[in-house]
């Protein structure tokens, strides 16, 4: 399975990647992943993308397409792969049809992660991520547990906020979204390859319509027929 999940800064789609990842046997690529280890090892990669990266602006297409060409390249991603935040600009797009057409593998499906952007700004403003095991929760979330222990250490997670999930950065990240990356949904919509699942409601939820959507996928196949929607409005 050759997937991209597209959608605004806090619609789930790390959340989701992670379910699909274990599910499906496919690694997650995330390029903000990415971008934060390299920050962490303090390399040059890293410590350039952190001055764009700490004003919610996106890195250079050529850094990250470059480090996507490696990381596609290992062999866990053999048998498939869900892009989550990669592509988010047109160029990014072109330089991932080409790398993949290269390959003969070419992308499969692109979800649609829509979300209210009055639920985005609440989900990444109590986004807490451990430092330890890496776990993501939030603190809005009814069954959030400061005191749960974390299984590297034993004890409690060591939850941190991100440094972009301010309330400043989160607005200029929004704004980059809708200019630079909202243009791939007609993009990938031209190619047929496009589903929108409603983001709106539990974890559960949201991953069941994922998966009904995947399901359609192997079902018919890459390109025409895969423009259902899977969405459930009435579920908060
Ligand atoms: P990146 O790390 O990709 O951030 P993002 O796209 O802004 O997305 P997020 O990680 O914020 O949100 P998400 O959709 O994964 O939500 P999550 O599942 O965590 O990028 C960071 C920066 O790196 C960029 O600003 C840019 O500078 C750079 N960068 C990255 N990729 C780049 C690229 N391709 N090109 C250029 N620059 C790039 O969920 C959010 C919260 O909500 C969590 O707390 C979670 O527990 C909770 N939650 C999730 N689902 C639900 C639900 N259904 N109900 C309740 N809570 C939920």
């Amino acid at each position: 399975m050759r997937i991209v999940l597209l959608g605004a800064p806090g619609s789930g789609k790390g959340t989701q990647a992670q379910r699909l990842m274990s599910d499906y046997g496919i690694p997650q690529i995330s390029t903000g992943d990415l971008l934060r280890q390299a920050v962490a090892e303090g390399s040059d990669l890293g410590m350039r993308a952190k001055r764009f990266m700490d004003k919610g602006e996106l890195v250079a297409d050529e850094v990250v397409i470059g480090m996507i060409r490696e990381r596609i390249a290992r062999p866990d991603a053999e048998p498939g792969f869900i892009f989550d935040g990669f592509p988010r600009t047109l160029v990014q797009a072109e330089a991932l049809d080409e790398l993949l057409q290269e390959l003969d593998k070419p992308l499969q499906l692109a979800v649609l992660m829509d979300l209210d952007s009055s639920i985005l700004l609440k989900r990444l403003s109590g986004r807490r991520t451990c430092r330890n095991c890496d776990k993501v929760a939030n603190v809005h979330h009814p069954a959030f547990d400061a005191t749960e222990h974390c299984p590297e250490t034993g004890a409690a997670h060591d939850y941190f906020q991100r440094s972009d999930d301010n309330e400043d950065t989160i607005a200029k990240r929004l704004d980059i979204y809708a200019a630079q990356t909202e243009p791939l949904v007609a993009c990938y919509r031209g190619q047929g390859k496009l589903v929108s699942v409603d983001a709106q409601g539990s974890i559960e939820e949201v991953y069941d319509r994922l998966v009904s959507a995947l399901e359609t996928l192997e079902r018919e196949g890459v390109g025409d027929a895969v423009q259902v929607e899977v969405e459930e409005p009435d579920k908060a």
